[in-house]
């Protein structure tokens, strides 16, 4: 844990809405530091403020676009310039879109690429040398449920998603002899903002009864990765989900994602 007199800060991105901005809160009601990165507007400069009003902790943030080659490596300088010691990197930002994939434009597919999965990656490689010599360190990967298996029509962003997972499993082998640990979050339908909403609503049955909170999702999230916890995944339905996709042929599978994802198009 943090505290106003310890160094060490929680970085989490894409912290001003959705999972990002109740992760921010669990992990200030814990007690961490926090270091935030959204992008401009959606009042996060007053998130921010009430974050270290209402539970005492010290709150830094950046606001930038991490889909730009140059931001981590600007996140990472800023850290180090003042002070701020990362012993716990959350990176959660990630978009979602969907669609047949022929006619996604190249900047939604780049705009998945570059975040979800470059971004993710650099911050990764930039804090982790850091991190092997800091108390309590943990890295913590936002995936998605569905990254366990191909998804038509969420084509690219379960790719991205897939590669979060496995990327995450082979450091946590890699760093298996270091201090740090690693934690991926594999989450189901959460409802965070009117778009995921409605598409959580066209999947039919099976997405409204699986739906989370963002709320729920966190501290369910926060409480599993302090365990030590390495896949994380919210939600009794999920699990079941989960546990019961295990047994079935990969086509069939293939085909009720392909059935449910259609409806979200
Ligand atoms: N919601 C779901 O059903 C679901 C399911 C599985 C996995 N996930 C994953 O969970 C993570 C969070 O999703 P969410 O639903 O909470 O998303 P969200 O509500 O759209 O929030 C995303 C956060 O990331 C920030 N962000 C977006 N683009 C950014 C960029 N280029 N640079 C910096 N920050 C950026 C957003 O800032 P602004 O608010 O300023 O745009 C926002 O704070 C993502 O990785 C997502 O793939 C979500």
């Amino acid at each position: 844990m943090n505290n106003e007199t310890s160094p060490y800060y929680t970085l989490i991105t894409g912290a001003s809405s959705g999972i990002g901005h109740e992760l921010a809160k669990e992990c200030a009601g814990r007690g961490h530091n926090l270091f935030l990165i959204a992008l401009p507007g959606n009042g996060f400069v007053d998130f921010v403020k009430g974050l270290k009003q209402h539970y005492g902790v010290e709150v830094d943030y950046l606001v930038e676009d991490l889909t730009l080659s140059d931001t981590p490596v600007k996140v990472y300088n800023y850290a180090k310039n003042k002070g701020l010691k990362i012993n716990i990197l959350i990176n959660n930002a990630g978009n979602g879109h969907v669609g047949k994939f022929e006619v996604m434009n190249t900047i939604k597919v780049e705009e998945m690429i570059h975040l979800n999965l470059r971004a993710l990656t650099i911050m990764t490689l930039l804090f982790i040398k850091d991190m092997e010599t800091y108390t309590n360190a943990h890295i913590l990967n936002v995936g998605s449920l569905g990254a366990y298996t191909p998804v038509a029509y969420k084509t690219v962003y379960m790719a991205t998603k897939s590669f979060v997972y496995y990327f995450t499993q082979s450091l946590r082998q890699e760093y298996r002899h270091s201090k740090i640990k690693f934690s991926v979050l594999m989450p189901g339908a959460v409802i965070t903002n009117p778009e995921v909403e409605l598409r959580i609503k066209k999947a039919g049955f099976l997405g409204r009864v699986s739906a989370l909170t963002p709320q729920c999702v966190a501290k369910y999230t926060i409480h599993k990765m302090d365990k030590g916890k390495f896949a994380i995944m919210p939600g009794t339905i999920n699990r079941l989900i989960f546990n019961v996709s295990a047994f079935l042929p990969s086509g069939i599978l293939l085909y009720i994602t392909r059935q449910v994802f259609r409806k979200t198009d």
